[in-house]
């Protein structure tokens, strides 16, 4: 029988390169879906500076989409951060992304948030479009919901993740079969999936494939700075530190002047956000922070998109 997730994308592997903002522009979108796997647009996809306009944010993102399709012919996605039905309503950011995405025949969607937005799946559904949803904290309930409400495949992220985190601390092992026994549709693993035995524990586990970060980061075409990727294949966990109820860094001076905040109860929202953009995109690692999953220790080398994504999948039998 063929393979479910390969089924609903088009690729031929069943694996989706994880949105991760900055650092998932066009070019390493492309060198994924060119490789086989569904690349996955984040939302400051190909920028280098912030833009508070959410109308500007979205031309960007229209010519990011663009020049994916002048790299690639293959499928790949826009992501979608949702706040969930009442809060999307008067999100500019959301309104403006979806209204250039579908302008622009964007057909795979990948949404993330902490509840499911019926409204934005029907309108996703409206356009013939495919909905990937990453509920932030999975559990069976909301993935059941995800399900009644249209969605086309699931992802079930383990606290072993890079970014930010689910509020429960559920391992990728704990919860994996639980979400796939929950649903009827396909699931995807997340957090901490960096090599082959990876991919292949996920699909044990009966995951139909799988959801992938933090390695794509270490990798020739991700527009991360060679300090950060070589940062990456230096450090492993005990190099790792909290720096907030949500989140873990590289143990950088930025980060830990960030946990001393956390930890006095003042805000650290401005540090965080600016410090991903410092960190892992400007290699200016002092000033700023480096999100990865907890298995870093076997990112071992810096190789091209598509060496990564046929390692991952060697022996790969469907
Ligand atoms: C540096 C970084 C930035 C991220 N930014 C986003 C984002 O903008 N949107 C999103 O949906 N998820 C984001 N994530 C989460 C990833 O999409 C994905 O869930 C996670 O990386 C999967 O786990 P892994 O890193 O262990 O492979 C980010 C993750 C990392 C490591």
């Amino acid at each position: 029988m063929e393979n479910r997730v390969m089924e609903i994308l088009n690729t031929k592997y069943p694996m989706i390169q994880a949105p991760m903002t900055w650092i998932t522009d066009a070019k390493l979108v492309a060198a994924v879906s060119n490789a086989g796997g569904l690349g996955v647009l984040g939302p400051n996809a190909g920028q280098d500076t912030l833009t508070s306009d959410p109308k500007e944010t979205a031309e960007r993102m229209r010519n990011e989409i663009r020049k994916t399709k002048e790299l690639t012919n293959n499928s790949f996605a826009v992501n979608i951060i949702s706040g969930g039905e009442e809060r999307d309503k008067d999100n500019p950011y959301v309104i403006e992304i979806m209204k250039v995405a579908l302008e622009e025949n964007v057909k795979y969607f990948a949404v993330i948030g902490p509840e499911v937005n019926k409204n934005l799946f029907d309108t996703i559904k409206e356009h013939n479009g495919v909905i990937i949803f990453r509920p932030i904290t999975p559990t069976p309930g909301i993935m059941r919901e995800a399900e009644k409400a249209g969605a086309d495949l699931l992802v079930a992220t383990g606290y072993d993740e890079g970014g930010g985190l689910p509020s429960k601390a559920l391992g990728t092992f704990t919860l994996v079969p639980t979400m796939v026994d929950s649903v009827n549709i396909p699931v995807l693993a997340a957090g901490g999936i960096n090599d082959a035995r990876g991919v292949k524990a996920a699909l044990a586990l009966g995951a139909e494939g799988v959801y992938i970060g933090t390695r794509f980061i270490a990798t020739q075409e991700a527009p991360s700075s060679m300090e950060t990727k070589e940062a990456i294949v230096r450090s492993g966990h005990e190099d790792m530190q909290f720096i907030g109820s949500g989140l873990r860094s590289i143990v950088t001076k930025q980060s830990e002047m960030i946990k001393e905040k956390y930890e006095n109860n003042e805000d650290t929202s401005r540090e965080v956000s600016g410090g991903f953009r410092i960190g892992m995109l400007e290699g200016r690692l002092d000033e700023g922070i480096v999100s990865v999953n907890t298995g870093i220790d076997i990112i071992k080398d810096i190789p091209t998109v598509e060496e990564l994504i046929e390692r991952l999948f060697e022996n790969y039998k469907n």
